[in-house]
């Protein structure tokens, strides 16, 4: 902590001590593999899921969670009239589960600067891409296209700014001679699902903390890249 820097000004991310563990709700629009790696290391990374809410009703990974004997919630966005009204009931559906820290993992929707403010502190997402590079979509075409020789993904807290939130840990791959678009995609979900985890863990036992400037992790600020390999900023 910086000094003259209060606890006050910071988001804390930790239940206390012998409090229940770190309750998470996943929003999901598809495949919900990230999701399974979140479910398959939640004994060890000390979190619990509350729920898992899916915009789309075909989302797969609605049946990752009824398998692993977690709730499951459809809200299909095109019953909406506008961003925000779907934005007030998916805020209504996440905290019905009262969870601690709210995860998007393919999670297809633009948030309204109003959901971001609401969880503020406790709204992760991961993207397949080395931000700042690549925000939005078809992010490994376009690695390829501009002949770049690394690539990877990013988890970040969520801001208003698309894919633009303080980046906590990012997994890096190089681009090989003979990749293609659906290669890189392989590799690089190996990536997230190591990387996903690993943060969450890390909030749930209190580590992470979010401020004006960004991130720390126990105590120590982190670099714009956060926590990656061979990034000294
Ligand atoms: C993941 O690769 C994730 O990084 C990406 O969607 C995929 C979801 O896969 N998210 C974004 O592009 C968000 N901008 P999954 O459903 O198998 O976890």
């Amino acid at each position: 902590m910086n000094p003259g820097q209060s606890t006050a000004t910071l988001s804390k991310s930790a239940p206390a001590a012998g409090a229940r563990p770190c309750q998470v709700v996943v929003l999901i629009s598809g495949s919900g593999s990230n999701l399974q790696a979140i479910i398959d290391h939640r004994k060890a990374g000390g979190y619990q899921l509350s729920g898992v809410i899916s915009n789309r009703a075909d989302a797969f990974g609605l049946q990752r969670a009824s398998s692993a004997g977690i709730a499951t919630r459809v809200l299909d966005h095109k019953a909406f009239t506008s961003r925000e009204a779907f934005d007030a009931q998916l805020m209504q559906e996440i905290d019905a589960f009262r969870p601690d820290l709210v995860v998007l993992a393919g999670f297809m929707r633009i948030l309204s600067n109003g959901f971001v403010q609401h969880y503020a502190g406790r709204l992760f997402n991961i993207h397949p891409s080395l931000l700042p590079a690549y925000k939005g979509t078809h992010t490994h075409q376009r690695v390829l296209d501009a002949g770049e020789h690394r690539h990877g993904a990013s988890v970040h807290f969520v801001t208003p700014e698309l894919d633009g939130g303080p980046v906590i840990r990012q997994a890096v791959i190089d681009v090989r001679a003979d990749d293609n678009k659906d290669t890189l995609a392989q590799r690089v979900a190996i990536e997230e699902h190591k990387i996903y985890p690993e943060v969450i863990t890390w909030f749930a036992h209190g580590r992470l903390q979010i401020d004006d400037e960004g991130v720390l992790l126990d105590g120590q600020r982190l670099p714009e890249c956060g926590v990656q390999s061979g990034c000294h900023q």
